[in-house]
């Protein structure tokens, strides 16, 4: 078996940290960008190779996997407006690189970093796009992959939850959710683990859809995120409950601007019904079972490392 693995969204928060745990295994990586030449990558080392494309370009994926003996996917878009937008790049994407894959004499596995929001796909067009972007996969007869289901993951380098850190850093915690949701969370390094562990049991890992989280069975409630944040400062923060009506003006207000900036948002309607979601509690146990990974980071420490690498502490 080869060492050479083609890794998709690469540069991206969770792509990026994928590619340097593979690269510390002793991998070769492979990896698609849209950016050329790409320096901005913190790790340049000769065992990391750049493949230029799209995952619209099919000719582009052909190079990115020619050889390689795994294919992990990470490219995804996490913003958007329109469900066109999404469909594109999550459900495309993923067709195309199937595509790709089982034109290769000898098609390599697939590991899809999809969403624990592809467990709701009514909520938003991202849900529903991310569960198009696994059903596709089922399709093709010969292609095995591997989906991977994480919850919301923080860690240094992510922006969707850091802007919230800063606030309960500052001492005011929003409070986006109702009361009493629940719902896990992931640090990065262990998603990044998770896809190690998947490699490791090749030429035979683990088919099917996994969900996976810290390890705190039950999740968290928003009191409980803010009490350790509390515990982390030293100090009292403030609750400030955002009612849903706030919530879905704020998204109405952000969509529309971006409609104008031609900038994807980071709030919608869709984003609005995920946050508002009572039950976002996933579970390790299949995938645990399947493949002997376990979380190593909890939250606290985890969000302390992610504070830390923003320069909060
Ligand atoms: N972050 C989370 O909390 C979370 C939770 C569950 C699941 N996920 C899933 O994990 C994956 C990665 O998320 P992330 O947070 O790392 O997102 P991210 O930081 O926005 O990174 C997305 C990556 O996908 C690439 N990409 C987007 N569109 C592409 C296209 N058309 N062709 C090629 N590459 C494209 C981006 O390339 P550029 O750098 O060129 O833009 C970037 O490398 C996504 O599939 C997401 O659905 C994320």
């Amino acid at each position: 078996m080869s060492r050479l693995i083609a890794v998709t969204g690469a540069t991206g928060f969770i792509g990026r940290c994928v590619v340097r745990e593979l690269l510390a295994a002793g991998w070769h990586v492979r990896a698609l960008t849209r950016r050329r030449p790409n320096t901005s990558f913190p790790t340049q080392t000769p065992t990391l190779e750049w493949q230029p494309g799209d995952l619209a370009h099919p000719a582009a994926l052909q190079r990115l996997v020619q050889g390689a003996c795994a294919v992990v996917h990470c490219a995804g878009a996490v913003r958007g407006i329109t469900a066109a937008e999404f469909e594109r790049v999550n459900v495309q994407g993923s067709v195309h690189l199937a595509a790709a894959i089982l034109d290769q004499p000898e098609p390599p596995p697939l590991l899809a970093l999809s969403s624990l929001a592809a467990r709701e796909p009514g909520l938003s067009a991202y849900a529903a796009s991310k569960r198009r972007g696994e059903e596709v996969l089922q399709r093709y007869e010969g292609l095995l992959w591997t989906a991977l289901r994480p919850p919301a993951v923080y860690g240094p380098g992510d922006r969707e939850l850091l802007p919230l850190f800063r606030w309960m850093h500052k001492g005011v915690a929003p409070v986006l959710g109702p009361r009493e949701g629940r719902f896990s969370l992931l640090y990065v390094d262990d998603l990044a683990r998770a896809v190690l562990r998947w490699t490791e049991l090749l030429p035979h890992p683990p088919a099917g859809v996994y969900e996976l989280h810290d390890g705190r069975s039950g999740g968290y409630d928003w009191e409980a995120v803010v009490q350790i944040m509390e515990t982390l400062r030293g100090a009292a923060i403030r609750r400030l409950y955002v009612p849903a009506w706030c919530l879905r003006a704020a998204a109405w207000l952000v969509t529309a601007t971006a409609r104008v900036l031609h900038r994807p948002p980071m709030l919608t309607p869709g984003k609005v019904r995920e946050l508002r979601h009572p039950d976002w509690v996933c579970d390790n146990s299949a995938w645990t079972k399947a493949s002997g990974w376990r979380p190593e980071v909890e939250f606290a420490r985890g969000v302390a490392r992610t504070l830390a690498a923003a320069g909060l502490r």
